[in-house]
């Protein structure tokens, strides 16, 4: 049998439109740039993403959970650096007005969308935050930002974390959140949106221990992304050169995946040292240090490593590294999402051979009851061939189905996605074959 990975961005894009996982913006609209919607199964695989991640990284005894708003004073934003320096170098086109990143394009050639020679402004910082108004008065002082990251939500709440839950260095703080850049140049899907979601969490710890965290959460977050099913070699790390780094860190370096528009990067861990709390030490006027009484009471600002990754382009690399196309140009060629079954949107397809009584009835009862555990979709439409179809290119570990021997022998037919095997088991034994199989 041949198998085939995925060759390019839009197969992965047109399955999601296809069988609803995502869809553009606004899209009778004619769509909104670079925003999409999570169908019924994107949302489902979403959910599951933001699951693995929230058990791996707060199921422990040294993390704490939080949920800090989008919205921020607006004095967060100049405190971490964000009104001044979170920019990118723009260039226009003085022709077609086409906005380029100045280190994306050659200045010296002509302009790639209209061919105009010497057509480009001088470069100028554009700031990606979004911003809006709060309030009903429309001036300066009510100016806020949508948050371009979500950890300044875990910087400022440090000492309320730290205090509320009794924590001792080092524990960190980890949070799931919806972020937003007005980007110069999104694209290739959902890999840079203007609207995305970030996974993020900042650990603390005592100066000068920094570099043994973050060897310990480079080892632990690439590990992650390989529990979620992705192929190791489809994954390396990405050092940040020093003159590369960003004005709040000590050393960086990303997780890359190698998607179908080549290697781009996942995740990020940072060791932001003690920037973040000095600056809102400085700005709010609040002491944001730490009494180590492990220390003989020694006041200091701990340093943080943080982990930070997209959870749509975690969400985008779990699609593109399952995505296979078998005997591809065959009679019998089928495409089938291999996705860990701990990420399937559905975990379970019921399907009664002929949508009559009384399969039907067996069925619903089964679909009642394997509900209580698992994501369930009820199939009755089409061919038993057609409907396995369907369920491979979802990815969907197993099918059920109930045929006329059920009403026989009390068992259903259950087959395997990966390997399209199948057995008999007897109904009464179900709950604990799926256990078996679903565990994770
Ligand atoms: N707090 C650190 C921080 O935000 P970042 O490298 O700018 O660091 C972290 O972003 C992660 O967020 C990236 O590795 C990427 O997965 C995701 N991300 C950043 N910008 C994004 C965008 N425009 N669209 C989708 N995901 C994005």
């Amino acid at each position: 049998m041949s198998e085939s990975n995925l060759k390019s961005m839009a197969d992965i894009a047109s399955l999601c439109k296809r069988r609803g996982f995502i869809f553009q913006s606004s899209e009778v609209y004619g769509g909104l740039g670079s925003c999409w919607d999570y169908g019924p199964l994107g949302v489902e695989l979403k959910q599951n993403v933001k699951n693995s991640w929230w058990k791996a990284m707060t199921y422990r005894p040294d993390i704490e959970g939080l949920d800090a708003s989008i919205l921020m004073h607006p004095q967060v934003w100049q405190a971490s650096g964000h009104i001044d320096g979170f920019s990118d170098p723009l260039v226009d086109c003085k022709e077609c007005k086409s906005r380029f990143r100045e280190d994306n394009i050659d200045v010296t050639k002509p302009c790639t969308n209209c061919g105009a020679k010497d057509s480009f402004t001088e470069p100028r910082d554009f700031n990606l935050m979004f911003s809006t108004q709060m309030g009903a008065v429309e001036d300066d002082s009510s100016k806020v930002y949508l948050r371009p990251e979500t950890a300044q939500g875990i910087f400022v709440n440090f000492i309320n974390v730290q205090q509320t839950m009794r924590k001792k260095l080092p524990f960190g703080i980890a949070q799931i959140g919806k972020a937003f850049r007005n980007e110069i140049t999104p694209g290739n899907f959902i890999f840079r949106t203007r609207e995305f979601e970030q996974m993020e969490m900042q650990f603390f710890v005592k100066p000068g221990t920094q570099k043994e965290a973050m060897e310990k959460w480079k080892e632990i977050r690439y590990q992650w992304h390989l529990d979620n099913g992705l192929r190791p070699e489809m994954l390396k790390w990405v050092p940040h050169p020093d003159d590369k780094l960003a004005h709040y860190a000590d050393a960086a370096t990303d997780i890359e995946y190698n998607f179908p528009m080549g290697w781009g990067e996942m995740e990020g861990v940072h060791s932001r040292t003690d920037f973040d709390l000095k600056q809102h030490q400085e700005h709010s006027g609040k002491n944001l240090t730490y009494v180590d009484q492990a220390d003989g009471n020694k006041k200091y600002l701990p340093y943080v490593i943080e982990t930070s990754v997209g959870c749509d382009r975690a969400l985008l690399a779990i699609l593109c590294d399952a995505y296979r196309v078998e005997n591809e140009g065959e009679k019998d060629e089928r495409t089938v999402l291999k996705l860990h079954p701990k990420m399937a949107p559905i975990k379970v397809a019921v399907m009664p051979l002929m949508k009559k009584a009384p399969l039907v009835e067996i069925a619903d009862k089964l679909v009642a009851e394997i509900q209580q555990s698992y994501k369930v979709e009820y199939d009755v439409a089409g061919s038993i061939g057609k409907r396995y179809r369907r369920q491979d290119e979802i990815g969907t570990p197993y099918c059920i189905t109930i045929d006329y021997d059920t009403l026989e022998d009390n068992s259903v037919t259950i087959r395997d996605r990966d390997t399209m095997t199948q057995e008999r088991i007897a109904i009464d034994k179900l709950d604990t074959y799926l256990r078996e199989k679903l565990k994770f």
